[in-house]
């Protein structure tokens, strides 16, 4: 199958070193998504944007042999590697799905996951509105976004800026506006989506870098891959030594640099 256009084709690229090169983000990332949700044995749960079951491992292990764990994602890749890493388990099918409109049936779902995905999505109103349909009343939602940028990592950011199309600059300082950028914007979809007991929770989570290289190699297999993608082949080499530099400006006596993720955690129930 062809990759897909735009970001989904990022993350098919990404598939087979995604949060396995370099230090762990989205796995303790989703533990704690999968935590707050409180998946019981027998639960039928769907997880959007599955990528490599950072969220669908803990699901599938919480709903156990009498329940159900459907991972969807739009990369082929991503779905191939985590059908395969996932296929000892008889209570999960991991499948290709799109996020924006999931061809699943309503009121079908006991819990709706979707870690790191919801800012991806052109119209996250809509997007959340459809997850919400696939709950039974009653149903749980959590979806993970991203909080404030560690101020270290943003200065590695800037230095992508001045060889990135204007447009995607511009997109990205527009996705710090977002409703999916606050704690009260994602409330409010949640409340606009006709979800009730909306509440946030905040976590940190701590991203180790043992030598400059490892930041470079884990840029790559993350969504900062977008960022590499779209800076023009001549300028990589000289980029590359760029972050390298910051990164080594930043160690600390041991050698190492440790960004904090900020991490926001909204979660709802269907009435
Ligand atoms: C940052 S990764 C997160 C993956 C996983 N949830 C995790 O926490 O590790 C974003 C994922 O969203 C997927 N994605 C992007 N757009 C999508 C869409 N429209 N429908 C389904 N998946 C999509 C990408 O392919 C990628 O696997």
């Amino acid at each position: 199958m062809d990759p897909p256009d735009g970001i989904a084709g990022v993350f098919d690229r990404a598939a087979d070193t995604y949060d396995a090169v370099g230090p762990p983000w989205a796995r303790p990332i989703a533990r704690r998504l999968v935590t707050e949700l409180d998946v019981r044995p027998g639960e039928r749960v769907l997880d959007v944007g599955c990528g490599r079951g950072a969220a669908l491992a803990p699901l599938a292990d919480a709903v156990g042999r009498t329940g159900h764990a459907l991972g969807i994602d739009l990369a082929p890749r991503m779905v191939q590697l985590t059908a395969r890493d996932l296929a000892d388990l008889p209570q999960v099918d991991v499948r290709i799905g799109d996020a924006r409109a999931p061809d699943l049936a309503p009121g079908s779902f006991d819990v709706v996951a979707a870690c790191l995905v919801l800012f991806f999505l052109p119209d996250p109103a809509a997007a959340l509105r459809a997850w919400a349909d696939l709950l039974v009343p009653g149903g749980r939602i959590g979806v993970t976004t991203l909080g404030e940028k560690d101020p270290g990592w943003a200065t590695v950011d800037r230095l992508f800026e001045p060889h990135l199309p204007p447009a995607l600059v511009a997109a990205r300082a527009r996705g710090l506006r977002g409703p999916c950028a606050s704690d009260s914007g994602m409330e409010q979809l949640y409340q606009d989506a006709g979800l009730m007991d909306v509440r946030t929770v905040r976590d940190q989570v701590s991203v180790d870098f043992h030598e400059p290289e490892e930041f470079v190699a884990f840029s790559w297999s993350h969504g900062q891959r977008s960022m590499w993608e779209a800076v023009p082949q001549d300028a990589h080499a000289r980029l590359r030594e760029e972050v390298l530099a910051e990164i080594g400006r930043q160690r600390d006596a041991s050698g190492r640099v440790t960004f904090v993720q900020n991490v926001r955690h909204t979660f709802g129930v269907r009435p």
